[in-house]
């Protein structure tokens, strides 16, 4: 079961400049910054509510966040959902056609388990589904 809005992920050029914004003008607080290279990004997420906003910065044009902003340009990303087990998730959700991008979780930021739903599967939305890592 989709249990809450867990994060917000946008694509940006300029962690910094993009920080400027959400921490300094929007005054949200950095809780977490780590460069994930299996992933190809520099992630760093925002404290809002009981939720969060995750900045993401391709570590080159050959990620799949790099690929997103060449053809789309820099902003909204994806949504992720937060569920208990995101394996049987993804294996209730194939069982009911819904296209899926990764079969098995991966690791993510914060040590999280992830995985994704396609777009075309999700009214055009990339979709993430997570499970915080158990100390977070
Ligand atoms: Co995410």
């Amino acid at each position: 079961m989709f249990k809450e809005i867990d994060h917000i992920g946008i694509a940006v050029e300029d962690i910094d400049a993009t920080l400027e914004i959400y921490n300094e003008k929007f005054g949200m607080a950095v809780q977490y910054r780590e460069t994930v290279e299996s992933q190809g990004v520099e992630a760093v997420l925002l404290e809002v509510g009981g939720g969060h906003v995750e900045l993401l910065r391709p570590l080159g044009p050959d990620t799949p966040v790099g690929k997103f902003i060449e053809k789309r340009g820099p902003g909204m990303h994806h949504v992720a959902y937060r569920v208990d087990d995101v394996q049987a998730e993804l294996d209730k959700l194939k069982a009911l056609g819904v296209e899926l991008i990764d079969e098995t979780p991966r690791i993510g930021i914060r040590n999280s388990t992830v995985a994704f739903v396609h777009p075309q599967s999700a009214g055009f939305v990339l979709t993430e589904l997570v499970t915080p890592a158990d100390d977070h």
